[in-house]
């Protein structure tokens, strides 16, 4: 077991990339915080996570709001007394061209996948640094590198932002014993990935279907990822084999980016 007995909070645990991240977590032998805007699917990822003897514990949480990330927080540590993971998952995103995207769409992007990200790391690493010892791991996108099919620019620009926390965060944490590192996902099979293959073909009248296609023939393995992909990596990056290992952003993407 790669975590055995360890704390982790992951937030968005309900689906995708944030469920997979929380069972394998679970499977490693870690105990898991949830931190979920929807209660019921983070309840259900909570259950699944104690079916493998392991204590899931939900927490309702908008991590687009300081005050939530404060209370999720504090319960994950009057629960468990400390926190050894944080795995930033949570992410919002819409297809958007360059003329339509509001400044409602900003904000709500920006505010999950960029502000929550950097004061979720604030708060849990104020509990780490007590005990000079952390593992954080952002989900960011190559969407940050500037991967030419991205939901939109403002979701790019969150991105970007999230890896370079990733990189100042490292560096401003090292002397804590905190080490901080980014998954940058290519395309993968979520109900993100599902919402937002059905507003791009919608905006250029193509069907789902050819939309698919064309996102898994640009991909050099001719494949997108599955969560598991991504958990896989997670579970590396939080585990002790990754200890000398910070303030990188690892694209786990089929071979879309180089950098
Ligand atoms: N799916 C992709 O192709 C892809 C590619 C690159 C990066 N990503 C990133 O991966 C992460 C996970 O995405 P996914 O594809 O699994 O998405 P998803 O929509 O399947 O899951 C996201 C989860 O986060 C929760 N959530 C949304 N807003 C929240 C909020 N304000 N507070 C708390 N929880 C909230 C949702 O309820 C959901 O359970 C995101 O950061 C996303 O930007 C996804």
């Amino acid at each position: 077991m790669l975590l055995k007995d360890k704390i982790a909070v992951v937030t968005g645990i309900g689906t995708g990339m944030g469920k997979a991240i929380a069972l394998r977590y679970a499977r490693e032998g870690a105990h898991v915080v949830g931190a979920e805007i929807d209660e019921a699917s983070g309840q259900q990822t909570a259950a699944e996570v104690s079916a493998h003897d392991r204590r899931g514990l939900f927490v309702k949480t908008d991590m687009g709001r300081l005050a939530d990330i404060k209370a999720m927080v504090a319960k994950a540590v009057d629960t468990f007394g400390q926190i050894d993971i944080l795995v930033n998952n949570a992410g919002v995103t819409r297809s958007l061209g360059f003329f339509d995207v509001t400044e409602e769409d900003w904000d709500w992007i920006h505010a999950v996948n960029a502000k929550g990200v950097f004061f979720c790391m604030q708060e849990v690493a104020r509990e780490m640094a007590k005990r000079n010892e952390g593992r954080i791991v952002n989900i960011a996108s190559i969407a940050g590198k500037g991967f030419r099919g991205t939901s939109n620019i403002s979701y790019a620009g969150s991105k970007g932002a999230v890896i370079a926390m990733t990189r100042i965060g490292a560096s401003q944490l090292a002397k804590h014993n905190i080490n901080v590192n980014a998954i940058c996902p290519g395309a993968t099979r979520t109900s993100l990935y599902d919402r937002v293959m059905e507003q791009l073909t919608e905006r250029e009248g193509i069907s789902e279907a050819e939309a698919i296609a064309r996102m898994d023939a640009s991909i050099p393995l001719k494949r997108s990822n599955t969560p598991d992909d991504i958990a896989n990596m997670a579970a590396f990056l939080a585990s002790d084999e990754a200890h000398n290992i910070t303030g990188q952003s690892f694209n786990v993407d089929g071979g879309l980016m180089w950098d």
